[in-house]
């Protein structure tokens, strides 16, 4: 936690935690364990008159170094969330703070900085993460030349190197599969050694098989250079190659699926997600609420109102139709 300067006191010490003015070392030792969070997120779209709520009250916190799916069906508020994380969109109610920045409070060249030195992004569409005249190398160089400091070679063949594309540098992304060329945008998009790397949907064109090897890139560039990953997926499949699977419903986090145990992931099989790997939790936020699924309202009969029972250690959430049922 950074002192209090003479004079300012406690009140003026948050104040000037709230308004973003710390440098960022002073930040980096406030939010030690957890890179990113969000309290209580929330989107608003308007378009004329009719408002879309995209993330309604979403809480989210995420550690240092951990990789994190994020799944849920189309609508669900999976990309708003990535965009407000990456910079690119900005929340209409609610907080988020990522690595010591308070998201809320930037002003538009800290965005520029934030976007630039924080974040790497990859996208669904090969042809939206690499530019198709330049070759493997030169793409990964690419965001080092535009930020100013050089073409860093041997960082570059590093990083392709480290996605598996060591005899592909000089290959242009038309002369490569959607899987390597997926391989040379997450490549460049640590260019810049990003503390944060976002994936929205980067596997959603390449088949099943090769989707589960680009996590496994996801992973290995995660343990090999601390980045904390962040990726969206619909294949509930692919959760198993994550530490955590959150999934969004309604532009919130409605359960979550843990990893059980540091497993040895030299030889670990990462598409393998079940009651062994994985524990599955419903996520309570801060107000208590929590949302029960769908085919259990179903089943269950529950529609806008239900009875809840605390019995011994355990919570029972009933039908008003099924009052006496134990
Ligand atoms: N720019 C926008 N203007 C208006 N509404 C938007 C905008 N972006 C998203 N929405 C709406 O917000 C909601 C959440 O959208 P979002 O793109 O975050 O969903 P998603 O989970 O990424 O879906 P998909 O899996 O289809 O990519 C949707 O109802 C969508 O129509
Ligand atoms: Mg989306």
């Amino acid at each position: 936690m950074p002192a209090t300067k003479t004079g300012e006191g406690v009140s003026g010490l948050f104040k000037r935690i709230y308004n973003n003015i710390f440098s960022q070392q002073e930040l980096a030792t406030i939010k030690d364990e957890y890179i990113i969070e969000c309290e209580n997120l929330v989107k608003i779209y308007k378009i004329a008159d009719q408002e879309v709520f995209a993330l309604q009250g979403l809480e989210l916190k995420i550690k240092k170094g951990e990789m994190v799916g994020i799944i849920g069906s189309s609508g669900s508020g999976k990309s708003t969330l990535l965009n407000i994380l990456g910079g690119l969109d900005t929340p209409t109610g609610g907080r988020a703070f990522v690595n010591g920045w308070n998201i809320n409070k930037m002003s538009y060249r800290d965005k520029i900085l934030y976007k630039r030195d924080t974040i790497g992004f990859v996208w669904q569409n090969p042809s939206r993460n690499l530019v198709p005249y330049l070759t493997a190398l030169e793409n990964v160089q690419l965001p080092m030349i535009l930020k100013g400091q050089g073409q860093d070679k041997a960082w570059a063949r590093e990083l392709l190197e480290a996605v598996g594309l060591s005899d592909w540098i000089s290959h242009k992304p038309a002369e490569m599969s959607g899987g390597q060329q997926q391989r040379v945008a997450i490549a460049v998009a640590l260019a810049n050694r990003p503390a944060i790397l976002l994936g929205d949907e980067p596997t959603g064109s390449l088949d099943s098989k090769t989707g589960a090897e680009i996590f496994q890139v996801f992973k290995r560039v995660s343990r090999e250079y601390g980045t904390t990953v962040i990726v969206v997926t619909h294949d509930r499949s692919l959760a198993g190659a994550v530490d955590r699977a959150v999934e969004i419903r309604d532009g919130k986090i409605s359960t979550e699926s843990v990893r059980n145990i540091d497993l040895d992931y030299s030889n670990i099989d990462y598409t393998a997600a079940g009651d062994e790997t994985h524990s599955k939790y419903v996520v309570v936020d801060s107000a208590g609420r929590l949302q029960i699924p769908e085919e259990y309202l179903k089943e269950l009969g529950i529609k806008d109102k239900a009875i809840l029972e605390k019995e011994d250690n355990k919570v029972l959430i009933k039908s008003p139709e099924n009052k006496n049922s134990k």
